[in-house]
């Protein structure tokens, strides 16, 4: 690869083998507040590699600044030949094509159909036609279990099929990379078992880098090739989920075993390690999945769902964002991560540092 001269050699703990993002030197701050320091680290092509850290560690501010939504203070993000941060709007607009992207609660838009969601991006970034649009949704939805749901609205359907929809929209352009923003957020262990089985499938079948930040161990466990652990704006260690799991470094060791004692506070579910039998729903309807899901003990959370749009409805919120679709990687997407969904993971509004790619592109060409 052409970048390999102007980069000095890995720093990470381990041998990574063909890198697809090396990352070097990353330090993002807001204001007075330094985020992410210093953080050097390849993702390897192919694989998934998981960014476990407490709730508030900068997982979700990593993810934006690979993305190019956040711009970094320092350090380097290279993709192929192109270093992210310091690419003109025009290329930054490319290489995010290479991205799908599952934000934290599927970000699917509330007035939209499953099809619709899923549709969205076809629609939005490419020229094909409603009949070439059909297969590929259609193919889609199956990959993740969805068929038949198609028709649903997101308030209608379950939180683990709302992560499935955000999943399928996350793959309709083909993505090189996907990126899941903690997949396991509001779903119960169950869903969560049935969703990894099913990230796992696709990693296999589809062959691309998966990069997926948690605070989940579980998820940890079952999906990792590679783990990376920030704590303290710092990446504590990076390497094979075997190396991480044989380490002796206190704060990994404390944070992979779900100890509840020791420097970092932990999510109660962390420390169970209980997996129940969950297999791939790749292929099966979305009927197949729920009942697959509820005789494995998972609970009806279409309640709950119905609870949250009526709240967003209430407050004037945007929650299930409908109208100005445009901005799927940006406003929309950001929107969606605001609630507490139940793990304390709430983030603040912002405006000021991320900007819409539309509107960069807007500006640029205007
Ligand atoms: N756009 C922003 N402006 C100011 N502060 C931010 C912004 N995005 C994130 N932060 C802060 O950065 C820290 C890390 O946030 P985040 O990446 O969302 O954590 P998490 O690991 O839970 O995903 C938090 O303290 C958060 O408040
Ligand atoms: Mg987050």
């Amino acid at each position: 690869m052409a970048h390999t001269q102007t980069l000095e050699k890995p720093e990470a703990d381990s041998e990574t083998p063909d890198p697809e993002i090396s990352i070097r030197h990353l330090t993002k701050r807001f204001g007075a507040q330094t985020v992410l320091e210093d953080i050097t680290c390849d993702i390897p092509k192919g694989k998934i590699t998981l960014m476990l850290g407490p709730s508030g560690t900068g997982k979700s501010v990593f993810l934006k600044n690979i993305m190019g939504l956040l711009k970094p203070e320092e350090g380097e993000i290279w993709i192929g030949d192109k270093n992210v941060p310091a690419l003109p709007h025009r290329e930054l607009y490319e290489v995010r094509r290479k991205f799908g992207v599952l934000f934290q609660d599927g970000a699917l838009f509330g007035s939209m159909s499953v099809y619709d969601n899923t549709a969205f991006p076809l629609r939005e970034h490419t020229k094909k036609g409603e009949r070439e649009i059909k297969d590929i949704v259609m193919e889609k939805l199956e990959m993740v279990g969805l068929v038949g749901a198609e028709s649903k609205l997101p308030g209608e359907i379950s939180g683990g099929m709302k992560k499935r929809a955000g999943l399928a929209r996350a793959l309709v352009l083909d993505p090189e990379i996907i990126m899941f923003d903690e997949p396991d957020s509001g779903l119960d262990p169950v869903r969560t078992a049935f969703l990894n089985e099913l990230i796992l499938d696709l990693n296999r079948k589809l062959g691309s880098t998966m990069l997926v930040v948690t605070h989940d161990i579980a998820t940890a466990r079952r999906v990792a090739d590679y783990i990376g652990m920030l704590y303290l704006r710092g990446l504590v260690k990076f390497g094979t989920k075997e190396e991480m799991f044989d380490s002796d470094i206190a704060v990994v060791r404390q944070f992979l075993a779900g100890a509840t004692d020791g420097p970092i506070g932990m999510s109660e579910e962390a420390d169970q390690g209980r997996q129940p039998q969950a297999r791939s729903s790749y292929g099966m309807t979305a009927e197949e999945t729920e009942s697959m899901e509820r005789e494995a003990g998972a609970s009806d959370d279409r309640e709950a769902a119905r609870n949250e749009e009526d709240r967003g409805r209430g407050d004037g919120s945007r929650k299930w964002g409908r109208g100005n679709g445009s901005r799927i990687w940006g406003r929309e997407a950001r929107e969606s991560e605001g609630p507490p969904d139940g793990d304390g993971d709430s983030e603040p509004s912002r405006t000021a540092e991320e900007v819409p790619l539309d509107q960069m592109l807007e500006e640029e060409e205007g």
